[in-house]
């Protein structure tokens, strides 16, 4: 295993996704961790992260020195790297000069991380390597026992090496797919010079789930809110699995999930896969929890607070059950303040939609607390989920509560659901879907006047919302095909009657949210 130490980096979880696609379990813990931490958690090599700061300055992160006393192979990247050179005794020069983007390196001394791997030759019969640049700061004078491994224009040192300390330094980022070869360096670190074994399968870690999970709670009864997303719907696959009917599914149908979504989670779960699950319908407590109310804060207040409501009352009638099982995911765990000790509990909300009180009395069970989504997405295609199911867009935890506009009333509900349905199934169809992020439709409560035939309409309005986004802190819209756009609003307003207008959402984010409340 490797451990990846975090000197707050925006890509350091993809380092750590990058070493597990490789097969190999990696994990994040902060650089200050202590050194027990480091110690205990038994690397065969560590990677550094980068990070924001400069080393040039007085009180900036430094390496802790466990990190070297165990002797195992260490690769700094960037931060990581001018860190690693402060430390034996190198320099590094903050410069006003920064390095961004694309960038050639061209090897320089031979070392084991770069053997046979170049992208091209040059001129001079030396390597070239396209890499991801991002950097300000650089080592200008290597540590005793270093040699530069390649160079650049700008940064005459931009990777060092020892050999026979196994110590590496990279001032680009092997970790983002922009750096064409750096797959191939990470698995030459994490394989050839950790000796790692590329173990970490989605049958092994389903494999070790399951034993985890049986010894873990025994013969006692599991309970699970399912709720139709990626990852509810894992862990009840999981959980079936390893302990079969001792789980117990609730799975609370607010009237405002997609179209049919209640009856293809239970023909899924419970025909398909044989999984107990009780199906509680509170169609009607959440209207009436919600009537006359519009404020979007206030709606996904009452939303959260019915369902833990219904939720509390189905776990009463099942008093057998010790333990309740969640499906938070590694992204959760390292966001939170959790990752700071690495020991700390999360609970993740019913998606976020208010949480579980802790008066509850039942112990947690969290089998996917260790995963990236990619992986959680492979173990539920594994364990025979629909992949439809299994690589769907999110969907918000309030559901069409916050995709009404304004009050939530019944008769708003289906149209909606209509119109979204139309919307995804032709996305799917035209190959589209998995090329946007997230799309869905939105209701306006609004009326507008239009003409279906020979008659007047004054109906309601329809936005359809399509963006492109990689972490949805930041999105743009996506620029669908007009004709597609034409065929699917033409269907909409045919197809469904209180519609009489679709509009596209031209906003990107930001300034506007990817929800429109
Ligand atoms: P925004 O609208 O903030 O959305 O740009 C970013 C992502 O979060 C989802 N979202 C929610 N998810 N509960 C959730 O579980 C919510 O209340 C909520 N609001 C937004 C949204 O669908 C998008 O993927």
């Amino acid at each position: 295993r490797v451990l990846i130490l975090d000197f707050g980096s925006q890509y350091t979880q993809l380092i750590a996704r990058r070493v597990r696609e490789i097969g190999v379990y990696s994990e994040i813990l902060p650089y200050d961790v202590g050194d027990e931490h480091i110690r205990d958690f038994g690397a065969s090599g560590i990677i550094l992260s980068g990070g924001p700061e400069s080393v040039a300055l007085e009180d900036s992160p430094r390496i802790p020195p466990v990190v070297f006393d165990l002797g195992i192979p260490v690769l700094g990247i960037c931060y990581g790297m001018q860190a690693m050179a402060m430390h034996f005794g190198g320099r590094v020069s903050a410069s006003d000069e920064k390095e961004f983007g694309y960038a050639e390196v061209t090897l320089d001394q031979p070392s084991q991380l770069f053997r046979g791997i170049e992208d091209r030759v040059d001129g001079n019969g030396r390597g070239v390597l396209e890499v991801w640049m991002s950097h300000g700061d650089k080592v200008t004078e290597l540590p005793e026992g270093f040699v530069t491994t390649c160079t650049t224009a700008s940064a005459p040192i931009a990777g060092m090496a020892n050999d026979q300390a196994h110590l590496y330094g990279l001032q680009f980022h092997p970790e983002v797919t922009h750096t064409q070869q750096g797959r191939r360096l990470l698995e030459r670190f994490v394989l050839e010079i950790c000796g790692c074994e590329a173990s970490w399968t989605t049958e092994a870690i389903i494999e070790d789930q399951i034993a985890r999970v049986r010894e873990q709670v025994g013969d006692d009864t599991v309970l699970l809110g399912l709720s139709g997303g990626v990852d509810s719907s894992v862990v009840a696959a999981l959980l079936h699995q390893a302990i079969g009917d001792q789980l117990l599914c609730i799975f609370v149908d607010t009237g405002l999930l997609r179209y049919r979504e209640g009856d293809e989670v239970m023909a899924i779960f419970a025909e398909h896969l044989g999984v107990r699950v009780e199906r509680v319908n509170a169609r009607d407590q959440f209207m009436d929890a919600l009537a006359g109310v519009s404020d979007p804060e206030e709606k996904r207040k009452i939303i959260g607070r019915e369902f833990i409501r219904v939720f509390e009352a189905a776990a009463k009638r099942h008093q057998e059950a010790s333990w309740l099982a969640q499906g938070t995911i590694y992204p959760d765990v390292i966001e939170s303040a959790g990752a700071k000790t690495g020991k700390a509990k999360v609970i993740k909300s019913h998606h976020n939609v208010g949480g579980l009180p802790e008066d509850m009395n039942l112990k947690l069970v969290e089998p996917l607390r260790e995963l990236f989504k990619d992986e959680v997405r492979r173990i539920g295609v594994e364990l025979g989920l629909p992949a439809e199911l299994v690589m769907r867009h999110p969907f918000p935890g309030p559901g069409l509560g916050v995709r009404i506009l304004g009050e939530v009333r019944p008769e708003y509900v289906e149209p909606l659901q209509k119109a979204d349905h139309i919307f995804i199934s032709e996305l799917r169809q035209a190959g589209l879907y998995d090329k946007v992020s997230q799309a869905f439709a939105v209701f306006l409560p609004v009326k507008s006047v239009g003409v279906v035939g020979d008659a007047r309409r004054y109906e309601y309005v329809i936005a359809l919302r399509a963006v492109e986004t990689i972490d949805f802190m930041t999105a743009r819209w996506a620029y669908l095909d007009h004709e597609f756009l034409d065929h699917v609003a033409r269907r909409i307003i045919n197809e469904i009657t209180g519609v009489s207008r679709v509009v596209y959402d031209i906003s990107g984010k930001p300034p506007a949210t990817i929800e429109w409340e």
